[in-house]
């Protein structure tokens, strides 16, 4: 088996699709490891479905737990696979637990590690996701970034191209400019998700309704704080529809949050339908680094309820705005600026690559394998 890609979490399963799909039409064999991260049909199972992704041929069914405890119940489970398969590289995505556990896990085998996003930072260090990816890097020999201001990051950091380690897996770093894999999914399903007009089944009318998400843990865990960005929300005259990760209605229950009429709560979506409210949303209020991302891409103004982003090439021209200044909520001031842009004027570069990422990602690792293997 030649290459084993590593996933657990939503965004994970979406940025494999474009890459499982390129090494098909290669006949490159893989293997996927799932290590049970997101679990839920509708947390996992309908993203393999709705995005053609071959079956996983390990699933570690770990499950939430602590951060810690997650995150090494992960590297044992992982080594075991890893030990019994023995691919020629590792590769994973992004910044979650179970991007860190793979690298880590791989590492440790002197299997090298290829890191999908690579260069991300936040500089808040707090966010369990900021560790996750700078450990990663570190760790990876051959590292895809999606901007040019990752490429910038990981420079910063020493984490440069052609730059010659000793040993038997680091050996030569590969740092690409690859573009983004999340552009190739949108752009290679954003006419099928386009078809399902999900906006009308919820009898939304298209273009008249912002869509929200909220997950992060900076948003849920603090006492009072999704408390407070619900207030907010209900003072918008608009209606919202929430499509609620399992995280944030935990919290919502626990808390006992009430919640304004003019929020829809539903379930988490597919990525088609996801894709499809997206696109015919006012405006996008969130929290996620993909949907934010996204939103850009479809030229939909978004509201980030965050103080800081990873993607700030979507704050440049007004399509994403911060809601958080100074450690105070402007989430209803926010939105009314983000909605009072106009479209057809404002500058959109497009930063995020041409949608060949899958491809490029490929032909760099084939000619790594070449040259090292
Ligand atoms: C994780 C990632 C985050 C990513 C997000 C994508 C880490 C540290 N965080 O956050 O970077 O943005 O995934 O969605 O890896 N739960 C369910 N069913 C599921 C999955 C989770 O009920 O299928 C509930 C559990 O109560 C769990 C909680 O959601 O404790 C949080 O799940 P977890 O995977 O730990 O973190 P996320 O918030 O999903
Ligand atoms: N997404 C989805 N259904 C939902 C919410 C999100 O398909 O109900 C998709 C979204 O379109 C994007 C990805 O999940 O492609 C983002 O994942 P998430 O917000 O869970 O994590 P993050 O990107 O913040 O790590």
């Amino acid at each position: 088996m030649r290459w084993a890609f590593i996933v657990g979490a939503r965004p994970q399963f979406i940025k494999l699709a474009p890459l499982a799909h390129e090494l098909q039409r290669c006949r490159i064999p893989f293997q996927i490891i799932h290590t049970g991260q997101h679990y839920d049909d509708n947390m996992s199972r309908l993203f393999f479905e709705e995005l053609n992704i071959p079956r996983a041929d390990i699933n570690l069914n770990i499950g939430s737990m602590s951060h810690g405890a997650q995150t090494g119940e992960m590297l044992a489970r992982i080594e075991d696979s890893l030990k019994e398969k023995r691919p020629a590289i590792v590769c994973v995505f992004g910044d979650t637990n179970s991007t860190l556990a793979g690298a880590l896990a791989a590492s440790k085998l002197k299997i090298p590690v290829a890191h999908v996003e690579a260069g991300l930072r936040s500089y808040n260090f707090e966010m369990p996701e900021e560790q996750n990816r700078i450990v990663t890097d570190h760790l990876s020999t051959l590292l895809f970034c999606p901007t040019q201001k990752a490429m910038a990051q990981l420079s910063d950091e020493g984490i440069e191209d052609g730059k010659k380690y000793s040993g038997s897996y680091l050996r030569e770093r590969t740092v690409v400019l690859s573009g983004d894999v999340m552009a190739d999914a949108l752009f290679s399903f954003s006419l099928k998700a386009a078809e399902k007009r999900s906006a009308l089944a919820l009898g939304l009318e298209e273009d008249g309704y912002a869509l929200v998400t909220l997950h992060r843990a900076e948003n849920t865990d603090p006492p009072g704080r999704l408390r407070k960005i619900i207030h907010e929300l209900g003072e918008l005259q608009l209606p919202l529809v929430f499509s609620l990760h399992p995280r944030t209605e935990k919290v919502l229950r626990k808390e006992q949050i009430e919640l304004p009429e003019n929020i829809r709560i539903i379930e988490p979506q597919g990525y088609l339908e996801m894709i499809s409210l997206e696109r015919t949303a006012r405006c996008i209020i969130t929290d996620s680094g993909g949907v934010q991302k996204e939103a850009y891409l479809l030229k939909v103004p978004c509201i980030t309820v965050r103080a800081e982003t990873e993607w700030p090439e979507t704050l440049t021209h007004g399509w994403n705005r911060l809601a958080e200044r100074d450690g105070t909520l402007h989430v209803t001031e926010k939105v009314e600026e983000a909605m009072a842009l106009d479209r057809d004027k404002a500058q959109w570069p497009a930063c995020y690559g041409d949608g060949h990422a899958a491809e490029k990602i490929r032909e760099s690792i084939v000619s790594w394998e070449e040259r090292f293997l």
